[in-house]
């Protein structure tokens, strides 16, 4: 019986979108003129199955490439997220959409994550953006980055010795994001007590399964756990919050301690302070987009650093160089990351090949004309990294592992672009490049590793992953 009522209802909702399909593009004719070639899928869903079903074979770029092949043209039309959708590929159009951020268009997130992360003042994900933007660039310039390298090293160090050390055998993926998390929680807010942080992170992980849900506010659903979850983590970061203003006014707390503090302290345009509940909003924002992108790319790392002996060792030298510079228990500094070079061109080659973001939506804010083809107002736009990062035009012989192709003057402007470009351009850049290339010493001057599944499968949901966790057998390497 209920599944007769199911089949009703997805009838009608069916019958009533191809209707609105038909009503509005055919019989009002307001179907714009002149629209980039592709095709929008089927009513409601579009091609997001298609693109979705890319991913979780591990073949992103086959969804946008097909395309490029398929309609001859590097712009195309689609819908993906239930929005009708304009694909942009290639660096030319990389360099348009970054540098008509706010103009043209505008960052977009879809409005079921206006749900998860709502905020006191009722404004809705994108202003809160513009607010965070503003705010985050003092925290995170390399400058002041720098006193926190020792942080980093020193909880790497913690990381290694509690999950890594004694053990043949582990599974790379959750431990580089328990890295990446319990790291983000003492730069962010000071907790480091592991406890504190594996609490933490169980509801974080409710709360990111939600956000890649289907948005369902249904008792059970994962998208109402996610809703759940943020809400206790945003009460539990709103009491820390309490008392650090009033350890600040104490001075027992410090205002450069970590991005708690700076948020209570630094007054926007107007002289205004942000409400504590914001802060906590804040918060919950960078610990969710800040740590699963740096723990996928960490991982990635671990994945070709196994097949490939020769990469491997030139890492190694390169951080045992510095390591022997080092006095005992003196922890890494500025100068140190400064010598990591050939490293982070590795890391760069990971980030090409496994980007942990495949693209961003944009919303178009006006009509305007891009190669001659019309984008209509309301319409929202992907970039994609792959349209580069792949493309043997600006990268030869795509998918070999070379990290040379960043030595010198590196990628082409808008080739390389796992961080995105123009004024969105990620504000945690900085950090992520830190935190890896604090992971990648510790991790080199104690182990060699193998893989114990030789071809682990990549599944892209919507970060990529191997599929089982990237299980290895670690040998450790004489002190
Ligand atoms: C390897 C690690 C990372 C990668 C690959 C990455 C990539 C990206 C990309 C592609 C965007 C979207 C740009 C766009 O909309 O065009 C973005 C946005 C953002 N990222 Fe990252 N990210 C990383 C790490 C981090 C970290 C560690 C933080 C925080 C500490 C962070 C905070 C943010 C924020 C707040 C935004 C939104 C910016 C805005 O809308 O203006 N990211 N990131």
């Amino acid at each position: 019986m209920e599944l007769f009522y199911v089949s009703i209802l997805c009838l009608f909702v069916l019958l009533v979108s191809l209707s609105l399909h038909f009503l509005f593009f055919y019989k009002l004719n307001l179907k714009p003129k002149n629209l980039p070639p592709g095709k929008t899928g089927w009513p409601v869903v579009g091609e997001s199955f298609q693109y979705l079903a890319a991913g979780w074979k591990g073949q992103p770029e086959k969804f946008i490439f097909d395309r490029i092949v398929k309609y001859s043209s590097y712009i195309y039309k689609t819908n993906l997220m239930r929005e009708p959708t304009v694909v942009f590929c290639g660096a030319p159009a990389h360099k348009f959409l970054f540098s008509n951020e706010n103009k043209l268009v505008q960052s977009w997130w879809p409005s079921s994550v206006d749900k998860i992360f709502p905020s006191s003042t009722q404004t809705s994900s994108k202003e809160e953006a513009i607010k965070m933007r503003k705010m985050l660039p003092n925290f995170f310039k390399p400058e002041a980055l720098h006193r926190y390298i020792g942080i980093m090293d020193n909880i790497a160090q913690r990381h290694f010795e509690a999950d890594w050390d004694n053990k043949d055998q582990i599974v790379v993926f959750p431990l580089s994001k328990r890295y990446t998390f319990w790291l983000a929680c003492r730069v962010f807010v000071s907790m480091e007590e592991t406890k504190d942080v594996d609490r933490f992170l169980e509801r974080f992980n409710l709360l990111a399964e939600g956000l890649l849900s289907i948005p369902v506010d249904l008792p059970g659903t994962p998208f109402r756990r996610a809703i759940n979850a943020a809400a206790v983590i945003r009460t539990e970061l709103v009491g820390i919050i309490k008392q650090r203003k009033v350890d600040l006014a104490e001075g027992k707390a410090s205002p450069t301690q970590d991005i708690m503090s700076h948020m209570l302290l630094t007054a926007d345009e107007d002289g205004k302070f942000m409400k504590e509940y914001d802060i906590a909003d804040k918060i919950l924002g960078l610990l969710v987009g800040g740590h699963d992108t740096a723990s996928s790319a960490c991982a990635f790392i671990v994945k070709y650093l196994a097949e490939l002996p020769e990469i491997y060792q030139g890492v190694y030298d390169e951080q045992m160089e510095i390591a022997k510079s080092k006095g005992e228990g003196e922890l890494l500094n500025w100068e140190d990351i400064q010598k990591m070079k050939y490293s982070w061109n590795v890391a760069c080659e990971v980030l090409r090949l496994a980007p942990p973001l495949q693209g961003a939506f944009r919303d178009v804010l006006t009509d305007f004309m891009y190669q001659g083809f019309s984008i209509p107002k309301g319409w929202k736009i992907y970039w994609s990294a792959h349209s580069t990062h792949k493309n043997p035009e600006y990268f030869p012989d795509p998918y070999k592992f070379n990290p040379s192709r960043f030595e010198g003057t590196g990628p082409a402007p808008y080739t390389f672009v796992p961080f995105g470009g123009g004024p969105r351009m990620c504000p945690g850049k900085e950090y992520a490049r830190l935190e890896i290339l604090v992971f990648v010493h510790n991790l080199v001057k104690r182990y060699k590793w193998e893989k114990l599944i030789p071809d682990e499968k990549i599944v892209v949901n919507p970060m990529p992953v191997p599929e089982k966790g990237l299980p290895i057998r670690l040998f450790p390497l004489k002190a």
